[in-house]
């Protein structure tokens, strides 16, 4: 794992931004393996930023999400969808018709999973895969477990994850219990990963991740077995390493 320090969240931005800004220019037609949350809202910015100027294009772009809320449409406010539209897919000329989120509106987990998985497939696999950490260790909503998942699954939010997520949603009744995931298996089989990491609320689970022993209990903690993982965490993330 090849551990990039930078000072803070905006620093984490602009290197994330530029790495994934290297990848589309040196192969325009790869496949993003994209993230939601607060993590890489600045990452998308900047480089929503830099096609503003004409240095980017996405043109021939596929991105594949990692993950999307169970039960919740595309159009819904808090889908990952709409998250995605807001925060880069509506800025930038990447083409709707190649960007791909498992589809949180079919209620038959095992079709809507196997459905996703038949995506991935079809696009060729990913070339960068952008994630973010949960404060648990999570990496798309592989959530602590027992084993690590092969493929698209449906799972159930820990406490820690609707609670993290609540903040989105106007009740907490609101929150949607249960999401469907890309597996661990499908992250790892991306060529490369990306981790961007801020704030002293991921330092434990940092720590534990790049230090602490190869555990489903611990899902990020894999990426450790993974050839090519740059980790781009800020001075507050890394206060525990
Ligand atoms: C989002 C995802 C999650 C987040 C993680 C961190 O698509 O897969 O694993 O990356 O929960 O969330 P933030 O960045 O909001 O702290």
């Amino acid at each position: 794992m090849k551990i990039l320090r930078v000072k803070d969240y905006r620093e984490m931005s602009r290197t994330a931004a530029n790495i994934i800004s290297a990848q589309v220019i040196l192969k325009p037609e790869c496949v993003l393996g994209l993230a939601t949350g607060s993590s890489p809202e600045g990452t998308y910015r900047q480089l929503v930023e830099w096609y503003g100027k004409g240095d980017l294009d996405f043109s021939r772009v596929t991105t594949v999400n990692l993950d999307e809320y169970k039960g919740l449409t595309a159009d819904h406010e808090q889908s990952y969808a709409r998250f995605m539209h807001r925060h880069l897919f509506d800025h930038v000329n990447v083409d709707p018709a190649r960007t791909f989120l498992p589809d949180g509106s079919e209620p038959d987990s095992e079709r809507a999973c196997a459905d996703y998985d038949a995506v991935i497939e079809r696009v060729g696999g990913v070339d960068l895969q952008l994630l973010g950490l949960g404060r648990n260790g999570h990496i798309g909503f592989n959530e602590p477990d027992s084993a690590f998942a092969p493929r698209t699954h449906c799972v159930r939010l820990t406490a820690s994850t609707i609670e993290a997520n609540r903040r989105f949603f106007e009740r907490a009744e609101d929150v949607p219990r249960e999401a469907y995931t890309m597996g661990i298996g499908t992250i790892l089989r991306a060529k490369k990963i990306l981790v961007v990491v801020s704030g002293e609320d991921k330092a434990e689970a940092l720590r534990a991740v790049c230090r602490g022993p190869v555990t489903p209990s611990m899902p990020g903690s894999i990426l450790q077995f993974h050839p090519d993982v740059t980790i781009v965490a800020d001075e507050a993330a890394l206060s525990r390493l």
